[in-house]
């Protein structure tokens, strides 16, 4: 028996070490490194070539590949295939992650129910077969073609999978996964590692689809480390407070699309509902402005939409004012505080301000600093801004308003949905936006839009 060997991997890299170390060389965390028996075997993917096969291949010509594009095969919902890039590629290997409890099984599972006529190969590691059944009951659909497999030694899943050869195969999780080849428990990051490893290779080799479902730490990191989003084509994250009903998927990475797309999910009792206007949940129904409020027009990927930005200004309870922020970058809101203090004269300096993004959303569009800015103004004066006025803008440090991309597509969205007024810099091209309706306020700074909003 070949001698078993440790390595050490840090947990949140990824980087691999004969030895421990305190801090990890690659991304200088502190204390990340974690151990891992690895045993050189026969079946490991260590000596194999691209995509695991031991076949050797040659060079090809650019000009000599087959360049016919990839057909996409739809999962059968509309949000999930928009956010894949048109449906998922044959032959590549799908992350989901998210928190537990944030509906990973749930959309899984709704996937080989609303496309009866894939041939699905559903493995549970989490769940027997009966509780996969009680929850496809719930979410209804056509049952036909879908076939449960609770199983968690990945060598009997990959065997089941060589024989039926499904159209499409899902993985529910890679934690609970473990392969013979390596010594050590599920769920450890050399068992994570091998087993996405030899997905990968069987879904290049046969051509199915796999959608591997992972879970995350509260740290917002795929368990186990990293390299996971390395091996895989996509990775799709949930994001979103669980306890609300309205789920994001962002996809982080993606081999043959866009990434920066979000699709958005309602959880219902019958599962996961698409919500294909996110508009419509993001901005609340009151029928007059609340003091604090603003509504930011951005663009995640390809689509605009709008969401509701809240702050709460209040002087300072004890000796340093407080800062926190949801689903906003911390920093840039202290940047902004900054320069509402030194270019439009406002003394933020002993207040908390708190922020808040409608919805669990993470926002790094950089346009909503603008509804920003705003939110914390009408919070310090209590006055409420009409809720028929929205904002689009970066704002820079010396407190000019800068234009956002594709300022038109934001403007049609924001009049579609009923707005009267955009605020924009002056500093946009607007062609294609003439006679929709609403009014384009431009200000060039920060001062300006003092003067113009809260007179
Ligand atoms: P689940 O998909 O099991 O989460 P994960 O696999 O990411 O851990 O989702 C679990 C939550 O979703 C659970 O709290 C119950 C809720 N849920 C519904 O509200 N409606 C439904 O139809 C289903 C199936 C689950
Ligand atoms: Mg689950």
């Amino acid at each position: 028996m070949p001698k078993a060997k440790t390595l050490w991997y840090c947990s949140s890299c990824g980087n691999e070490s004969s030895k421990w170390m305190g801090q990890c060389p690659a991304c200088k965390e502190w204390n990340t490194m974690v151990e891992a028996p690895v045993r050189a075997s026969a079946g490991g993917s260590s000596r194999t070539g691209a995509f695991g096969t031991s076949e050797r291949h040659r060079p090809v010509r650019l000009q000599d590949v087959d360049a016919s594009a990839e057909a996409r095969v739809s999962l059968g919902n509309g949000e999930l295939d928009r956010l894949l890039g048109g449906g998922i590629v044959p032959g590549s290997l799908v992350l989901i992650g998210g928190e537990p409890g944030i509906g990973k099984s749930t959309l899984s599972l709704q996937i080989p129910l609303h496309s009866p006529s894939l041939r699905t190969l559903y493995v549970t590691g989490e769940e027997s077969v009966k509780q996969v059944k009680m929850r496809a009951g719930r979410l209804g659909g056509d049952p036909q073609n879908c076939s449960i497999y609770a199983e968690t030694l990945l060598e009997n899943v990959l065997e089941e999978a060589r024989q039926m050869k499904p159209d499409l195969m899902v993985v529910d999780s890679v934690q609970t996964m473990y392969t013979e080849a390596i010594e050590s428990t599920a769920g450890s990051v050399s068992q994570i590692k091998e087993v996405a490893a030899r997905l990968l290779r069987y879904a290049k080799e046969s051509g199915v689809p796999v959608i591997l479902i992972g879970h995350i730490t509260k740290d917002g990191y795929i368990a186990g480390p990293k390299i996971l989003e390395h091996i895989v084509d996509v990775v799709l994250q949930f994001e979103g407070e669980n306890r609300g009903s309205y789920r994001i998927l962002r996809s982080i990475k993606n081999r043959f699309g866009s990434t920066s797309e979000i699709a958005v999910f309602e959880m219902t009792g019958k599962g996961l509902r698409e919500v294909s206007n996110p508009s419509e949940m993001l901005i609340p129904m009151h029928e007059q402005g609340l003091s604090g409020t603003a509504i930011a027009a951005m663009l995640d990927g390809t689509r605009p939409f709008l969401f509701e930005v809240q702050a709460l200004v209040s002087s300072a309870a004890y000796g340093t004012a407080q800062r926190s922020a949801t689903g906003f970058d911390v920093r840039r809101l202290n940047m902004l505080l900054a320069v509402l203090e030194k270019r439009a004269g406002f003394h933020l300096a002993q207040k908390d301000v708190f922020l808040n993004m409608a919805g669990g959303l993470k926002i790094t569009d950089p346009a909503c600093d603008l509804a920003v800015i705003c939110a914390v103004l009408s919070s310090t004066f209590d006055f409420a801004i009409s809720s028929d006025i929205c904002f689009a803008g970066e704002v820079g440090l010396s407190g000019e308003i800068r234009p956002v991309a594709q300022a038109d597509r934001r403007v049609i969205e924001a009049a579609r949905l009923g707005f009267k007024q955009i605020y924009l810099s002056s500093y946009c091209a607007l062609e294609s936006v003439k006679n929709t309706g609403i009014r384009i306020v431009t200000v060039p700074d920060v001062a300006a839009l003092v003067k113009n909003l809260f007179r």
